[in-house]
């Protein structure tokens, strides 16, 4: 059995994606520790879970930071501090710089509402209803230094009711969202996913668009 993965996870919002992965570790499932849960928002709810689980958190606020160099300058010494194997964007919305993402080749992961390429950026769930597409998703991957870009690990995919409105999309994008993202994080644990230079390796196979996941 390989050893457990060590996390930190960067979110600004509700933090459920968090809270799946949390949920994934304590039910025996994921192999893994979150060392530090980091938030741009002091408000974020997802720091009220990393207390409520004893996980050592911290709210590094962008607004007190002069510009995006200072800000990453910060959170790269927070993280190297902490060796971890991955870095875990749940809902973190902030891009980013190249300087930051640099420092972490191969170890930055991302999950987005959308199956990308289609969609990077906000607004995934109405763009899908104003052009009326018939499947929706969700992207795991790895972050390199364009906005929703990098390499894909994986995907799920949901069908798109013709009566469906905005809300439904956010839930039904949740309810898969929070079955991947664990997932994936237990095959890169238990070495069925491997990253090397920038590439996705799957079983053995290297894999240009990401592996497929139904739940
Ligand atoms: C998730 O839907 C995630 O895919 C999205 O933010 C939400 C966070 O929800 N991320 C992005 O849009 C990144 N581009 P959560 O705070 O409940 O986990």
């Amino acid at each position: 059995m390989s050893k457990k993965l060590a996390l930190a996870i960067l979110l600004s919002g509700n933090g459920t994606n968090f809270q799946a992965i949390v949920d994934s570790i304590e039910n025996g499932r994921l192999k893994a520790a979150i060392k530090i849960v980091i938030s741009n928002n002091k408000d974020a709810y997802g720091l009220k879970r990393a207390k409520k689980h004893n996980i050592k958190n911290l709210c590094l606020d962008h607004k007190d930071f002069e510009d995006r160099k200072s800000y990453d300058q910060k959170l790269k010494e927070v993280i190297k501090q902490e060796s971890v194997d991955f870095i875990i964007l749940a809902g973190f919305m902030r891009i980013l710089g190249s300087d930051f993402v640099k420092n972490f080749p191969n170890k930055i992961i991302n999950i987005h509402p959308s199956l990308l390429p289609k969609y990077p950026g906000l607004n995934t769930h109405k763009k899908v209803l104003e052009n009326k597409d018939k499947e929706h998703g969700v992207t795991v991957h790895l972050v390199d230094e364009g906005l929703d870009s990098g390499p894909i690990i994986g995907y799920a995919k949901v069908k798109v009711g013709v009566k469906e409105k905005e809300n439904d999309l956010i839930n039904k994008i949740h309810k898969i969202e929070h079955f991947i993202y664990p997932e994936i994080l237990t095959e890169l644990q238990e070495g069925k996913i491997s990253i090397i230079n920038n590439k996705i390796k799957i079983d053995d196979v290297y894999h240009k668009n990401g592996k497929e996941y139904f739940i």
